[in-house]
């Protein structure tokens, strides 16, 4: 059997035959499939606008350059990728990280007690962890009553839905983003997206994706201007291409992922092994978390990794709490009170999950697990 990582593309020929095309025709970036591409993230995810990015952490540096001011306060989550919080000091603002809940989510009850301590806290950066979208009605609550910016981090999670409200439709937030990394759902080599339903932060978003530069009607052809700095984070019709063949799949991906995801919680019931959340049909399960207790076992994660590896299958783990960080630890970050994050973190790990998974792939994955926990 070949090596099992724990995420992987999906790419058939028509992706193969769309870029090839793409490839062949005059634009090969700025051209028309990035328009195309960004179109059919509004119909999919119903949002009014969007803006597709070198990748999902441009997405995120643009939003929050399109967000927040220096100094601005952001609650976010200490259990995402750097990337999140990273884009708050981008934008030369503050991260406060909160614990989370049980699902790995920030703990938006959390987030109210500090939003009551402190007015002057300006938005919260959540991430839809492993695909399980962010709670609606309490970002509406907040939103409204607080009167804060909101930031979905969806880099997990399109497909997901939550009742009719789709990943990506921004209904309850002022922006949201997404990232096309192979291991993610769908791909496009490198790529992002950010979505929102308001047009100045649209228009402000594709100029500080092309270097703050501005033309308008009125000027002779060769002019432009730049009123603030931005950058080249461009994305190529290449990688539209493909986004747009994929996305074509996108359903199916999300359908396959979540029957994987029902086959290790039944595999795992009454087991020491316990899945992050009961199977939920909303979420699109970018990964497959579970903790186990490793205080209880002989075995530590450390050499759980390592057997397992020997065995031929990649474990991963999302994520190392990032206030924990020695960067963030030299910005005085570290000491915050998260004990569900310190013990989540201790306890999980992340299994296998990409369409490609076979079912008897995922047999000996679920069998080489059980065997070295309960030898
Ligand atoms: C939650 C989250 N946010 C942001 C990113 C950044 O996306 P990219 O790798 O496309 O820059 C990732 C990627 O792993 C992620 O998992």
């Amino acid at each position: 059997m070949n090596f099992i990582p724990y995420g992987k593309q999906f790419l058939d020929q028509n992706d193969i035959n769309a870029v090839v095309k793409t490839l062949h025709s005059d634009f090969l970036t700025t051209g028309p499939k990035v328009k195309e591409f960004e179109e059919a993230l509004c119909d999919y995810t119903g949002a009014k606008y969007a803006v597709a990015a070198s990748n999902g952490t441009a997405a995120l540096h643009l939003a929050s350059l399109a967000l927040l001011k220096k100094g601005d306060l952001v609650l976010t989550t200490p259990n995402s990728f750097l990337a999140t919080s990273n884009a708050i000091l981008y934008a030369k603002a503050k991260p406060i990280f909160v614990d989370i809940c049980e699902d790995g989510n920030i703990d938006l009850e959390l987030c109210e007690k500090e939003l009551v301590k402190n007015p002057n806290i300006r938005a919260i950066y959540g991430v839809s962890f492993s695909g399980n979208i962010l709670d609606q009605k309490k970002l509406k609550y907040l939103k409204e009553k607080y009167n804060i910016l909101i930031l979905e981090d969806n880099a997990h999670a399109i497909g997901a839905t939550s009742g009719s409200i789709k990943a990506g439709s921004c209904e309850n937030s002022d922006c949201s983003i997404f990232s096309f990394h192979p291991v993610k759902h769908m791909t496009t080599g490198e790529g992002g997206a950010i979505t929102t339903n308001s047009k100045k932060i649209y228009e402000k978003l594709l100029t500080l994706r092309n270097h703050g530069m501005i033309k308008t009607q009125d000027m002779a052809p060769w002019e432009y201007e730049m009123h603030e700095l931005g950058f080249n984070y461009r994305i190529t019709d290449i990688q539209c291409a493909l986004g747009l063949s994929q996305l074509k799949k996108l359903d199916n991906f999300v359908q396959k992922r979540q029957e994987i995801a029902k086959k290790y919680d039944e595999a795992f019931e009454n087991s020491i092994i316990k899945p992050l959340y009961t199977y939920n049909g909303k979420s699109s399960y970018h990964i497959y978390v579970v903790r186990v207790n490793f205080d209880r076992l002989k075995i530590s994660k450390k050499e759980l990794f390592l057997q397992m590896r020997k065995k031929g299958i990649g474990l991963q783990l999302h994520y190392i709490p990032i206030n924990k960080q020695p960067y963030y630890k030299s910005l005085g970050y570290g000491n915050e009170n998260t004990p569900f994050m310190d013990k989540y973190y201790k306890e999980c790990f992340s299994l296998p999950i990409y369409p490609k998974l076979s079912d008897k792939e995922q047999k000996y994955v679920i069998k080489t697990l059980m065997d070295i926990l309960y030898d």
